[in-house]
């Protein structure tokens, strides 16, 4: 009975991870803590950044935690600053994968201050 248990274990833990694995290995950038957890950010963080877009613009309420540039702060790859510039950058990374387009980036910033501030200074 115990064997059983263990093989089963062994077939349906790699079955998931392998699901898993489709998506693509992204450069998560800073690492720390998220502003929530991964599973609910995985499926939940457009909801935060439009319902935050909304409140800031239309109201002008703003709180910086849940902030484009905050996620950026954070997200954007220790090699080179930026959550749109490869095939494994943070955000395209996956949205490529998942076949989404956003246009955000257009006009926020996709690399993180440190950068940017060092470009004005040259
Ligand atoms: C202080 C750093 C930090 C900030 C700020 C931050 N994150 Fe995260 N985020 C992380 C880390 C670290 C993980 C990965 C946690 C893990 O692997 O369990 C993560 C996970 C995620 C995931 C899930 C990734 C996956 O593999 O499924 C998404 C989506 C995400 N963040 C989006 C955002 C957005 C959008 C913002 C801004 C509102 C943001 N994050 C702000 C550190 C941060
Ligand atoms: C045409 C330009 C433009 C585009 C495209 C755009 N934004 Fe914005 N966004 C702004 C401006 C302007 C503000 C107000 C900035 C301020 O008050 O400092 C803003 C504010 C925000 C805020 C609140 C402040 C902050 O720094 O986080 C969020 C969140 C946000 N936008 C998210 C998004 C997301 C997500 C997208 C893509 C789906 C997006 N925006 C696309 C111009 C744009
Ligand atoms: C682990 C995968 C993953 C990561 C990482 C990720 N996203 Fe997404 N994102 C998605 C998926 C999937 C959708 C589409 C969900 C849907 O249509 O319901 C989406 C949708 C969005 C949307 C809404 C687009 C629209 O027009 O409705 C915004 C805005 C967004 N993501 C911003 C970001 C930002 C900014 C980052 C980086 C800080 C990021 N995402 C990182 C998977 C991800």
């Amino acid at each position: 009975m115990r064997l059983l248990a263990s093989l089963l274990l062994c077939l349906c833990i790699p079955a998931a991870w392998a699901a898993e694995a489709n998506a693509p290995k992204l450069d998560i950038g800073l690492g720390g803590q998220c502003v929530k957890d991964t599973q609910w950010m995985r499926k939940n963080h457009m909801h935060l950044l439009k319902h935050q877009r909304e409140e800031t613009v239309r109201k002008g309420i703003r709180e910086e935690k849940d902030a484009l540039k905050n996620c950026v702060e954070c997200h954007a790859s220790a090699g080179d600053n930026s959550v749109t510039a490869r095939e494994d950058s943070f955000c395209v990374g996956c949205h490529r994968y998942a076949a989404v387009k956003i246009d955000c980036f257009e006009c926020h910033a996709s690399k993180r201050k440190a950068t940017l501030a060092k470009k004005d200074e040259q």
